[in-house]
């Protein structure tokens, strides 16, 4: 990057929240690297220094150009020192190994940091080591590359229309709806995320044990029937503290096993809207948005409910745009929240 006065600065405001931001990013390679930086933050647990980090790359990725001159950044909110500092990162060997270990589904950070120092760096170390793994954690080790592996939005439909028909039989008022990325436009994930709903209060109790139940019962009895008519099948499905679950199929175009990791989350009908808000990210607009209420507006937004401080009363809202206008916000569509 160059130094030269002659540029106009760029200029965005403040919160994510108030922005508009596409998947188009100019600026590819410096958020790469404050992306890597903030996760590395995150896995020494120094969140405050992360969410820094990753609040300074939601700047650069609004920007409507790429960065050319140093000068241009001048005034942008949320670029402080740190950010704007030559990136140098000390302790890569070890960071590297965590990525690797905390890439294992159902493995933290502080389970990974207990392996590294009983003197476990890899994959095959793990394997070898004959370390007690819980039911996650097996599968997690057992599909390591599949998981790794991006999932696509046509597997991530496929997936959808077996979720939805399993919600269907055990309970046909239900609604699925995918969140997540893949709601705001995004071609590939990570995962896949659900919210599901029923439209009387209180007939979603309940639901999560049975959908689960449905699903490997389904695949163990009728393996064969299932391939008839559905283009992808469940092998198995784990639920894990109710929601993060993992799920095999196969593909019937490829003949391949393939195993993806679902969340699936169940939300009441009354706490719906705010359910898909929180679900639906990225995760640094939904906690710009919780910057947001809090500074600017004296309220508590969750996942579940919005909470007026002054007040001290529950706002209802049955849907996203009604929580946007309550928290004077003009509404920013799905496809508008990839900060
Ligand atoms: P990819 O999966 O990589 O495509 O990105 P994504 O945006 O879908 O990320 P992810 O699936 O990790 O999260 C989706 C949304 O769920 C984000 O807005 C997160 O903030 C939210 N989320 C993730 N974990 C939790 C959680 O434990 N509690 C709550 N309330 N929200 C969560
Ligand atoms: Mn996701
Ligand atoms: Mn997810």
């Amino acid at each position: 990057l160059m130094n030269d006065s002659e540029v106009t600065p760029f200029s965005v405001p403040g919160y994510a929240c108030q922005r508009r931001c596409t998947l188009e990013n100019h600026n590819a390679v410096l958020t790469d690297a404050l992306s890597l930086l903030a996760e590395n933050a995150e896995l020494s647990d120094e969140d405050g220094r992360g969410v820094a980090f990753r609040r300074a790359a939601a700047v650069l990725k609004a920007l409507p150009s790429a960065v050319t001159n140093m000068s241009q950044l001048t005034g942008l909110p949320c670029l402080g020192g740190h950010s704007l500092r030559v990136i140098k990162v000390s302790g890569w060997v070890s960071f590297a190994v965590l990525q690797v270990l905390t890439g294992i589904f159902g493995v933290g950070s502080k389970t990974a940091d207990r392996w590294i120092r009983e003197g476990i760096h890899n994959l095959q170390q793990l394997r070898d080591s004959g370390q007690t793994l819980n039911r996650a954690q097996q599968a997690g080790l057992e599909h390591y590359d599949d998981i790794k592996q991006p999932v696509s939005l046509a597997e991530a439909e496929a997936i959808r229309g077996i979720v939805g028909r399993a919600v269907a039989s055990v309970s046909p008022e239900a609604q699925i709806v995918l969140t997540g990325g893949f709601r705001r436009g995004k071609l590939t994930g990570h995962d896949v995320d659900f919210l599901i709903t029923h439209p009387e209060e209180g007939s979603e109790v309940g639901l999560m044990p049975k959908l689960v139940s449905w699903l490997e019962s389904r695949v163990s009895c009728h393996l064969q029937n299932v391939l008839l008519i559905c283009d992808v099948i469940f092998l198995l499905m784990f639920a894990l503290f109710c929601r993060f679950s993992l799920c095999c199929f196969i593909d019937k175009q490829t003949r391949r096993w393939r195993a993806v990791r679902v969340d699936l989350v169940v939300s009441p009908i009354s706490q719906f809207a705010f359910a898909l808000l929180g679900w639906t990210g990225s995760k640094l607009f939904e906690r710009e948005l919780r910057r947001w209420a809090g500074h600017e507006k004296g309220m508590s937004l969750s996942s579940h409910a919005l909470y007026d401080n002054k007040q001290g009363r529950y706002i209802r809202a049955s849907s996203e745009e009604e929580i946007f206008a309550h928290l004077g916000l003009e509404f920013i569509p799905p496809n508008e929240r990839n900060a």
